[in-house]
């Protein structure tokens, strides 16, 4: 039997790879985005993979809309829900210069969507047979590891991220759901393409190998795309750089 991976943001980026690679490898994959209208990229997938992987409309800042999907799903189960969809907001990140609305939008969309998801789709998941939910972070969350300030917005809102999912995977280890958080390293994508760091020239396959590694990590732990588990409290890592 196939095994389902649900998807946000997977229209550019990282979340279009991992619904690549997942279709790829034979999963069905529920990939969602804001607009599928103009997801061109994921339109083409689609036309390659038919029947295994969905579209479907998703903008993880409404709510309603998640219930909604939701309860249009609730014939299937989920694996593997990967929390990805995520924004930096450039201009509104550094001290002095806070956007307070945007600020608002990126604890929105990094953290809280990610526990709405878990709530509105816990039955799917906890019917699965691999139980898993992967919330994608960033190093830039870390707490322990901010050597370098700046990317308040941000940095705040994947911290926020690294603490919904350490309560997750509390409360959800009863369901016997897996909860971790996954830092993918710097990829060249949208957002990553712009930081002054070396860069992968495209999204690393280490990201899907990475979330089936999750199945045997234990609940919250913090990994990196090189495959290399940090220590286990994400607030707490020190950088290692990965490729
Ligand atoms: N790239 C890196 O180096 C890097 C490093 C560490 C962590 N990350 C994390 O990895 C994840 C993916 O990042 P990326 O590099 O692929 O970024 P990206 O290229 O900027 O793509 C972001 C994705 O999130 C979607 N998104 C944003 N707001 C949304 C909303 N309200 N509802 C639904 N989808 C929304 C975007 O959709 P639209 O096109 O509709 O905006 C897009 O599909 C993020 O959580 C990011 O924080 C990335």
């Amino acid at each position: 039997m196939s095994q389902n991976v649900l998807i946000t943001g997977t229209n550019r980026g990282l979340g279009l790879e991992f619904a690549r690679q997942y279709a790829t490898a034979g999963w069905q994959v529920f990939a969602c985005c804001r607009n599928p209208h103009k997801a061109d990229a994921l339109q083409r997938l689609k036309l390659k993979q038919g029947e295994m992987l969905s579209i479907h409309a998703l903008d993880v800042a409404d709510f309603a809309r998640i219930d909604q999907l939701a309860k249009q799903l609730s014939g299937n189960t989920i694996d593997v829900l990967i929390n990805n969809a995520g924004v930096y907001q450039y201009g509104g990140e550094s001290f002095g210069s806070i956007d307070y609305e945007a600020c608002l939008q990126s604890f929105r969309i990094n953290a809280m969507a990610p526990l709405k998801m878990a709530e509105a789709f816990i039955q799917h998941i906890a019917n699965s047979e691999q139980k898993k939910i992967i919330n994608i972070t960033s190093k830039l969350g870390s707490i322990d590891d901010n050597r370098s300030g700046h990317h308040y917005l941000y940095r705040s809102s994947k911290a926020a991220l690294n603490m919904v999912t350490k309560n997750l995977a509390i409360d959800l280890a009863t369901y016997g759901i897996t909860t971790i958080v996954l830092h993918p390293g710097l990829v060249q994508t949208d957002m990553g393409g712009t930081a002054r760091r070396p860069r992968w020239s495209k999204a690393s396959p280490a990201c899907v190998r990475l979330s089936r590694v999750s199945a045997a990590s234990t609940a919250a732990d913090f990994m990196t795309s090189a495959d290399k588990k940090l220590l286990g409290n994400p607030w707490k890592i020190h950088a290692v750089e990965v490729n």
